[in-house]
């Protein structure tokens, strides 16, 4: 395994999260900084993406490197039953880091285990979605001026939203106090918590989105009904709509709350909240540009500051 792949959140040190912040704040004042010059990245999506994908191709394009990959698995001889090993074992002839979705958890890993080239998990199932969580590491530094001790609430799908779970790893550092608002059938993962008892972190459940909530968090993340993840296409009927935030919620809420999504919205934010300055989620998925230019030179060994 290549040591500079980033697979899940837990692979990144509190020191090593906070180096790539700073990262990300350089590439931010400079995002064309042409540091990629003879490298080439692919770009493996095996599932849907809109701002993964095309953020990281922005990213590789704004720092001077070539992109070969595909959006779309069904193009490739993996539909003729090419398998995931041989298929890594292929790219990896061609590329100097490999950045990839994949439907199933544990896919990015596995790839780890075939390949000597650097990889990124841009998502794993229900699993991780580390490089998201680096964003909105990146976005909450920015708005709150710090990481510790914040009132952090997630809101929606808990049990197959890969963003929160990474979410929740990556704040072990710094002191959260989260509240976990999902029905019943969405609640946060047994195992997710575990990780809050073991690390000290508080949290609390509700399957009430209530104006108390609201009113004391500085972070709301609200998150998508994750319908590719239901075996029951009617247990999602039932829970896709149950939490939707609208801009009348608002009116008592902290000064300094932000409002966070990881995109794609579907009925969790309704639009009137968008001119509300308090929405954040638009400029989060531009963050995703800089933290994710901070991540490819990471992954590639190289300094942007020479
Ligand atoms: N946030 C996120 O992962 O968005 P995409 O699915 O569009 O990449």
């Amino acid at each position: 395994m290549n040591q500079h792949s980033l697979v899940s959140i837990s692979d990144l040190s509190e020191e090593k999260i906070l180096h790539l912040l700073e990262q990300a704040r350089y590439f931010e004042e400079h995002p064309n900084h042409k540091i990629l010059d003879g490298k080439v990245v692919g770009t493996l999506f095996f599932e849907p993406s809109t701002r993964t994908r095309l953020s990281f191709e922005t990213a590789v394009n704004r720092l001077g490197g070539r992109i070969i990959g595909f959006a779309d698995a069904n193009t490739t001889s993996s539909s003729k039953g090419e398998t995931l090993k041989d298929t890594i074992k292929m790219v990896s002839n061609y590329v100097d880091l490999i950045i990839m979705r994949h439907h199933l958890e544990g896919a990015a890993r596995y790839a780890t285990e075939v390949t000597e080239t650097p990889v990124i998990n841009a998502g794993d199932g229900a699993n991780q979605h580390p490089s998201q969580t680096m964003l909105d590491l990146y976005s909450i530094y920015k708005t709150q001026g710090r990481l510790d001790n914040l009132d952090i609430t997630l809101v929606g799908d808990l049990k197959y939203g890969r963003t929160v779970h990474s979410l929740l790893m990556a704040m072990k550092y710094f002191k959260p106090r989260f509240r976990f608002v999902a029905c019943e059938e969405l609640q946060m993962p047994r195992e997710y918590k575990k990780f809050c008892d073991q690390h000290g972190i508080q949290y609390t459940e509700s399957t009430d989105f209530s104006e108390d909530i609201i009113n004391s968090s500085d972070i709301i993340y609200m998150t998508r009904v994750q319908r590719e993840r239901f075996t029951d296409r009617n247990e999602y009927e039932r829970v896709k709509d149950l939490y939707t935030l609208r801009n009348s919620m608002l009116s008592n809420s902290r000064p300094n709350l932000k409002i966070l999504h990881p995109l794609p919205r579907v009925n969790e934010i309704n639009p009137d909240v968008d001119d509300n300055p308090k929405a954040y989620y638009f400029q989060q998925a531009q963050n995703g540009l800089y933290m994710r230019e901070a991540l490819i030179c990471d992954a590639l060994q190289i300094n942007p500051k020479g």
